[in-house]
């Protein structure tokens, strides 16, 4: 992948971002298959996808959830646009909700959310531990939070990706990591989930 796509996937912008977005879409498929699996979903709840990017996963938990609502934030404008195209039809019934915002600070209440899904966007977060609080300030008690990565924190996956990490900065967390940033952010039952043969994680906490 030339240098100017992968730049635009730590805030996707333009015609670049837009394709990069529908690519991603695809690309990032089978991941989220994978950490999905590891999920209870209720048919009422209310979800929250940061960092939605082309809107795949909202529209996934949107068909989880017939008796819930799905809301998809993303701070990068192509971003919320795509995701908005994609849910189309169940914004219009009221069943999605795509919002053009920052993880930092989520436009919502206290205890809105019985889950908050983070798919490949925690490299991206400036204060990851403050960023996770706020995730679990939106959370219902006993409501979980959700991360699903496809690199992981470790020596040979630093060393394969080392283009990616200097060129958007990316900020790639070990499994220890991840752990302690949870805990740190008042989040308890931390629980992981690891690929064989891939350098995938999945990571599911509680709000107490
Ligand atoms: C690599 S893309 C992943 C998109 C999608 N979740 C997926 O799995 O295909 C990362 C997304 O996170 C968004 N993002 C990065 N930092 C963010 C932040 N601080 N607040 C909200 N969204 C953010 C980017 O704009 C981008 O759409």
């Amino acid at each position: 992948m030339d240098k100017e796509v992968i730049v635009n996937a730590r805030k996707p912008e333009g015609e670049l971002g837009s394709k990069l977005l529908e690519r991603m879409n695809e690309s990032h498929e089978k991941l989220a298959q994978w950490g999905v699996s590891h999920l209870t979903v209720g048919i009422d709840d209310v979800i929250l996808d940061v960092g939605c990017g082309g809107g795949v996963n909202v529209k996934r938990f949107n068909e989880m959830v017939p008796n819930g609502k799905v809301y998809g934030l993303d701070y990068s404008e192509v971003s919320a646009e795509k995701s908005s195209q994609l849910n189309e039809s169940a914004i219009k019934d009221g069943a999605v909700e795509i919002i053009q915002g920052s993880v930092s600070k989520l436009p919502f209440g206290n205890d809105t959310f019985n889950l908050v899904t983070c798919f490949e966007t925690t490299y991206f977060w400036p204060n990851f531990v403050e960023d996770l609080k706020e995730v679990n300030r939106v959370l219902k008690p006993k409501g979980m939070i959700f991360i699903c990565n496809e690199a992981v924190g470790e020596e040979h996956v630093f060393e394969k990706m080392k283009e990616e990490i200097e060129l958007l900065d990316l900020k790639i967390y070990s499994e220890e990591e991840l752990k302690s940033a949870l805990i740190d952010a008042g989040f308890t039952d931390v629980v992981t989930f690891r690929k064989e043969n891939t350098d995938w994680i999945s990571v599911i906490a509680s709000k107490k």
